[in-house]
């Protein structure tokens, strides 16, 4: 919705500083849909029109990359009917989102291993990454059977077989971000958790090593423009100093 109210908040908070990176742990569907007594998928759908939303309005607030996480490598662990439940709703949100992302001109990419996701859903990954290769005002990126530490160890990978014959001292931080599955992306400059808990649980941890963190005890589905305006404003009034001496 593009209210007044929200457009009078965009302009306030581009007086200050906007993320380049927005990074966000959409938690709590679960615990959102059984405060309204409603099955853990409930919360689910909802987490998928939130999401919605909140591509949408990063993309008014100039943001350029929402990475968010949709599935880590852990959360095979659910119990079987949950697991294809996301599986399914992340097709069926790829099939039918499509037009809209490209419309709004999102760019989509899937971070993580794929290779274990269903066919089909592979199939709809490929095809969406293809389609929007070309969009331009916000980039997404869904990390999907993603883990931090898994991506580090791909990285270490990929960068052996590479560069055999590279000097040790040749691999600098710059050099080995390059292999990362955010290579074309800058580091999280904010990081947002919902649903109350205070930890990163193996998302981007190279990339969110000088991310300002921020929490909120609010469930992903109820996630809203006025959160959202208070998240950044926040971020605005943070001083970063990339571990170098405060400036008077
Ligand atoms: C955490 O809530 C949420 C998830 C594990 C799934 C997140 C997925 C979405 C919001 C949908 C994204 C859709 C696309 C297409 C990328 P939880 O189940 O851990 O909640 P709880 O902590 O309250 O149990």
């Amino acid at each position: 919705m593009y209210t007044m109210d929200w457009k009078k908040k965009i302009e306030e908070l581009k007086k200050g500083t906007i993320p380049e990176h927005l990074a966000i742990i959409m938690d709590g569907n679960g615990r959102w849909a059984k405060r309204k007594r409603m099955p853990r998928k409930a919360g689910h759908k909802a987490g998928v029109e939130k999401l919605k939303d909140v591509s949408r309005w990063c993309g008014e607030l100039g943001i350029s990359v929402l990475t968010v996480y949709a599935f880590s490598t852990e959360n095979w662990g659910r119990p079987t009917d949950e697991v294809s439940f996301l599986m399914k709703l992340f097709e069926t949100t790829l099939r039918k989102e499509k037009k809209e992302l490209l419309k709004n001109k999102t760019r989509v990419c899937v971070i993580g291993d794929r290779t274990q996701l269903p066919a089909k859903l592979q199939e709809l990954i490929q095809d969406i990454e293809e389609s929007s290769k070309h969009c331009d005002v916000l980039r997404l990126n869904i990390a999907l059977n993603y883990g931090g530490r898994r991506e580090i160890l791909d990285a270490v990978e990929n960068l052996y077989h590479a560069v055999k014959d590279l000097p040790a001292e040749g691999i600098t931080q710059d050099y080995f971000s390059r292999f990362l599955y955010t290579y074309d992306v800058p580091d999280v400059d904010f990081l947002i958790r919902t649903g109350g808990d205070m930890r990163l649980s193996n998302f981007l941890l190279w990339q969110t090593a000088y991310a300002e963190l921020y929490f909120t005890s609010t469930y992903w589905p109820d996630f809203n423009q006025d959160e959202l305006a208070k998240a950044l404003s926040e971020f605005s009034r943070r001083q970063r100093r990339f571990g170098k001496i405060r400036e008077v």
